[in-house]
């Protein structure tokens, strides 16, 4: 387990965030299958538990990316949703997504939250962001409840398993970050979930 969250701010649901495990796999390549995970995010419709698990394996090898199981304060913990960071210098590329059983609690900010707070006690980065199909509004009421704006001149069409995307950015500092410039906006690989 990384951290255990305090209250948080807005929402009175409360998350952890721990590492992949590989016996959580199987878990995440059925929940990759849920329709809005399908629209939303990168995850491949025919993607795999031994691919998931190949994938958690490799993690502890990539130094630039960070990935969280967000679950329940709760016995056992129930599994809720992903939560991952791919770090680019001093910003914190964030993507997420909530399994349909868990969704309209406010587990996604809530988790964020958390991140954040970890993010700023480990001093790594200055900024967070993230971008999303423009269609996704809860995805974007997500970001806005978690302090991120919407970075106006960032739009951009990213090709995502093969077809068109129109997106947005949003992006937030960390508090009491040391970099008051903003970077520019993210080019970015298509990792959206
Ligand atoms: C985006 C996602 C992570 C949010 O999950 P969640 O934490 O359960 O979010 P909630 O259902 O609590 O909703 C968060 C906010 O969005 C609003 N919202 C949710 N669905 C909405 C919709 N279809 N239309 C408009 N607003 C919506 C909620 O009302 C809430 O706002 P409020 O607190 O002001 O009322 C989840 O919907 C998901 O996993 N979607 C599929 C994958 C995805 O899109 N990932 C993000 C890729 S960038």
């Amino acid at each position: 387990m990384n951290r255990v969250g305090g209250p948080l701010a807005g929402d009175p649901d409360r998350v952890a965030l721990r590492a992949w495990s590989e016996g959580d796999a199987g878990w995440y390549a059925h929940c990759a299958q849920d329709p809005e995970i399908q629209r939303f995010t990168s995850d491949p419709s025919d993607l795999t538990a031994e691919q998931v698990r190949d994938a958690i394996k490799k993690l502890t090898d990539l130094p630039e990316r960070d990935a969280y199981l967000i679950c329940g304060l709760g016995p056992g913990g129930e599994r809720l949703g992903n939560l991952a960071v791919d770090y680019h210098g001093r910003t914190a590329e964030i993507s997420y997504w909530v399994s349909p059983a868990a969704r309209g609690r406010g587990v996604a900010a809530a988790a964020i939250q958390l991140l954040i707070d970890t993010l700023t006690a480990g001093g790594r980065v200055d900024w967070l962001s993230l971008w999303t199909h423009v269609d996704n509004v809860a995805s974007r009421r997500v970001a806005e409840q978690c302090g991120f704006a919407r970075i106006a001149t960032a739009d951009q069409i990213r090709t995502v398993k093969g077809a068109q995307w129109p997106t947005v950015q949003y992006r937030r500092s960390v508090p009491g970050c040391s970099s008051p410039t903003a970077p520019e906006p993210d080019a970015g690989e298509a990792r959206v979930q």
